[in-house]
């Protein structure tokens, strides 16, 4: 079966009819035999990772080896597909090697929450995205987020995660937006470091993907991205070099496209020069499910686990291309070392996952509380927020089910809702394509936090009847989405369908109109100058509704600052168009099998994002680092320190409600580099009471500082004059020092 058929054959129903078939034989081959590890010396928990995986690979045969470097076959993902006995109905099945005491690897879902928890009749919290919970630059937060993770798959008997998305937003349209953490290498690397390391604190695997430069989901298998090295070392790759430095994941999930002429997944200079040589990753790369394309060359330029495994390519033919020579054994060993010596460098052989319950009370806590970091104040006219209960006595709710849920995000990163689509319920898991609510209702919460106020619904379908209930009441708050999911990237960033409209009549019905925004990535907001308030609130999680309304009645004062550039429209992009895209029929959306192969060329190089708009010198509609309190702060006294590289300045919180401001460090390097635009170098939350002040000291980031030369293959820290701004965000720099490179 091609590999799009995954996308377009299985219907719920025939999903569920698979796991009838094999609910049984799981639960029996989850049994927890006892292994004589006496016999065993590599279980010796003294012996480093490496030792201990090394003294299993020389017990193995061949065959056991090629068993190791590649999966099982589809699975839970295709229906009809055999799902092996001991798998654990993940993504991807690795069997293990019983007699050696090694468990199987699950390969699971969970961008932003476990996949697949209807299939099993379990539960998943649903986290808010990736790039929501990157608005609070909060590494605790990304870590907590990865916590959440690890625990409920640890409870699932599942031991590994694949989330972990890193890819910059380099295309704001992308699909998979939601599941990264934005447009900054340094931030969504740090984040995502941070979240890899809670992953692995549960002492679950963990992997970071997709490697690299698979920036748009539009031809995704057959285009072919053109990038100097040098922008890529200082853009999409260096996210990837600074979560590595971090975390040390068990993965590297190698991706569907082709860089510079080669698959990425048989990529000698992705994989070999720069992640292994260069980032000295111990961990093994994982191909994308499909994204192996030959045996010889993947093997031979760095691919280390094919997934799901029934393409076949590191099966049979790689254990003849080893017994004749064209792939060294010395090779396949390496492979095997690198996924046995992550697994005991992730504990899960020596503290295996036991099947428990998933708590879904702290679950849903955990995601309250990063959702109260994520969401991001962009409008507040004439204070209208936080709302002050006496004052909202009447409250009109519209638009995008905020009756009955929050929005998530689709795909692969789908997390099935408890309950079933609270907008479509049903039995079920959710479809590839559905637009998948979560039973955490704002219109409930808000009424909650005002129970005198008068709060009514309106789903916006019809606008008159939106337009009448506005009038009709003080406040009205229109609820807009943008639903994204993997597989499809949006067309533009205009909101679909009338929402546009819908904000335009209701706000010129009611003076008091605030929106709140779901959506995926940066959407436009052509009716910004006519509505009071507006609320980024990504797609929130499970206890989104709960975040929003302890933010709109300030019982949280907003935090998050955008993690990317929101622009005004298409044009201002890079691309204005999807590369790839034109020519589709509108109607087609952008599925990535209906494209012919093409070169896509980022001319705007390294440039990703806010270093475009300044470069290009664009004012976007919300700048990198964006985001309102209900208080204010002011800056002070910045001092560099030549010799350590850090800044030193203070923070004054100069209004009426505590808060917590992320104080953003840029640097613009020397002339030498010939760039002109800043780079983010450090940042800090600082929570402040009012009138309080802190004095902040931060290092530089070292890889914001310094150029990739190609010449030299290296980081090159340049002599000269670094310009050092700090503030409030990538447009407001009130600060500003030299900091003095000597050579
Ligand atoms: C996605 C990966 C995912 C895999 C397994 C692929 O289509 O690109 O992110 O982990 O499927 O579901």
């Amino acid at each position: 079966m091609s590999f799009f058929a995954r996308f377009t054959g299985p219907t719920t129903s025939t999903f569920f009819a698979v796991a009838v078939m094999t609910a049984s034989v799981c639960v029996a081959g989850h049994a927890q035999a006892k292994t004589d590890t006496s016999k065993m010396p590599w279980m010796n928990k003294a012996l480093s990772p490496d030792q201990r995986a090394d003294m299993v690979a020389q017990q193995m045969t061949l065959d056991e080896k090629i068993q190791m470097v590649h999966g099982t076959g589809w699975g839970v993902l295709r229906a009809g597909d055999p799902v092996p006995a001991k798998s654990n109905f993940a993504a991807g099945y690795m069997e293990g090697i019983e007699r050696l005491g090694i468990p199987g690897i699950d390969l699971a879902d969970s961008a932003v929450g476990a996949r697949m928890a209807a299939y099993q009749a379990r539960y998943a919290t649903l986290l808010p995205s990736t790039l929501g919970a990157a608005s609070s630059w909060d590494p605790d937060s990304a870590f907590l987020y990865g916590s959440v993770i690890g625990r409920e798959l640890r409870a699932w008997g599942t031991n590994m995660s694949i989330g972990g998305g890193v890819n910059i937003t380099r295309e704001p349209r992308n699909g998979r937006n939601f599941e990264y953490a934005g447009e900054d290498p340094i931030l969504a690397g740090t984040l995502t470091g941070n979240l890899e390391k809670g992953v692995l604190a549960q002492h679950v695997m963990s992997d970071i993907k997709h490697y690299a430069l698979n920036d748009q989901e539009t031809g995704r298998t057959v285009v072919n991205v053109l990038l100097d090295k040098k922008a890529m070392r200082e853009s999409d790759l260096l996210a990837f070099e600074v979560s590595i430095g971090i975390a040390e994941p068990s993965a590297v999930m190698c991706s569907y496209n082709l860089v510079e002429g080669d698959h990425a997944c048989e990529n000698d200079y992705l994989l070999n020069e720069v992640l292994k040589k260069d980032f000295k990753f111990k961990g093994w790369v994982v191909s994308d499910w499909g994204a192996t394309h030959s045996t010889v060359k993947s093997a031979l330029n760095g691919l280390d686990q094919e997934m799901p495994g029934d393409e076949n390519y590191f099966n049979a033919p790689l254990k003849k291309a080893v017994e004749g020579g064209q792939v060294p054994e010395a090779r396949l060993n390496d492979m095997v070392h690198r996924i046995l010596r992550s697994m005991f460098a992730a504990g899960v052989v020596d503290d295996p996952p036991i099947r428990s319950v998933v708590d879904p009370f702290r679950g849903r806590d955990d995601a309250q509380h990063i959702a109260e970091e994520s969401i991001v104040l962009l409008k507040n006219a004439d204070h209208i927020l936080p709302l002050k209960s006496s004052a909202a006595n009447s409250i009109a709710i519209i638009g995008s089910h905020a009756d009955v849920g929050v929005l998530s995000g689709g795909g692969s990163a789908q997390v099935d809702a408890p309950g079933g689509n609270a907008a479509n319920p049903k039995p079920g898991g959710s479809g590839w394509t559905e637009h998948v609510y979560f039973p955490s209702s704002p219109l409930k919460n808000i009424q909650a936090h005002s129970p005198q106020a008068s709060v009514r619904y309106a789903d916006g379908m019809d606008t008159a009847a939106a337009v009448s209930l506005a009038k009709s009441s003080a406040i009205a708050i229109v609820f807009v989405n943008q639903p994204m999911q993997e597989d499809m990237d949006a067309v533009t960033i205009a909101l679909p369908g009338n929402q546009n409209a819908l904000v335009d009549a209701v706000a010129a019905a009611n003076p008091n109109t605030i929106v709140v925004i779901e959506n995926g990535g940066p959407v436009s907001m052509p009716w910004i100058d006519h509505v009071k308030g507006v609320v980024e609130m990504w797609y929130p999680g499970i206890g989104g509704a709960q975040a929003l309304a302890n933010i709109l009645f300030g019982n949280v004062n907003p935090s998050g600052k955008l993690p990317v550039t929101f622009a005004k429209d298409d044009a201002q992009l890079p691309n204005p168009v999807v590369p790839g895209l034109a020519g589709l029929p509108a109607t087609e959306t952008t599925q990535y099998h209906k494209v012919a192969p093409f070169d896509l060329r980022y001319t705007e190089g390294a440039k990703v994002g806010y270093k475009y708009f300044e470069a290009t010198r664009k004012q976007p509609l919300f700048p990198f680092g964006f985001g309102l309190s209900y208080t204010t702060y002011a800056y002070s006294g910045l001092t560099v320190d030549d010799a350590q590289r850090t800044v030193h300045f203070t923070v004054r919180n100069t209004g009426p409600h505590e808060g917590t401001e992320i104080a953003q460090v840029y640097v613009s390097l020397p002339a030498a580099a010939n760039e002109n635009y800043k780079r983010l170098s450090a940042w800090q939350r600082v929570k402040l009471a009012p009138g309080e002040s802190k004095e902040v000291t931060l290092p530089l980031h070292p890889l914001s500082l310094t150029v990739f030369n190609t010449d030299q293959d290296g980081w090159q820290l340049l002599a000269g004059d670094y310009i050092v701004t700090a503030g409030p965000s990538s447009s407001d720099n009130p600060l500003k020092a030299t900091l003095h490179v000597h050579p």
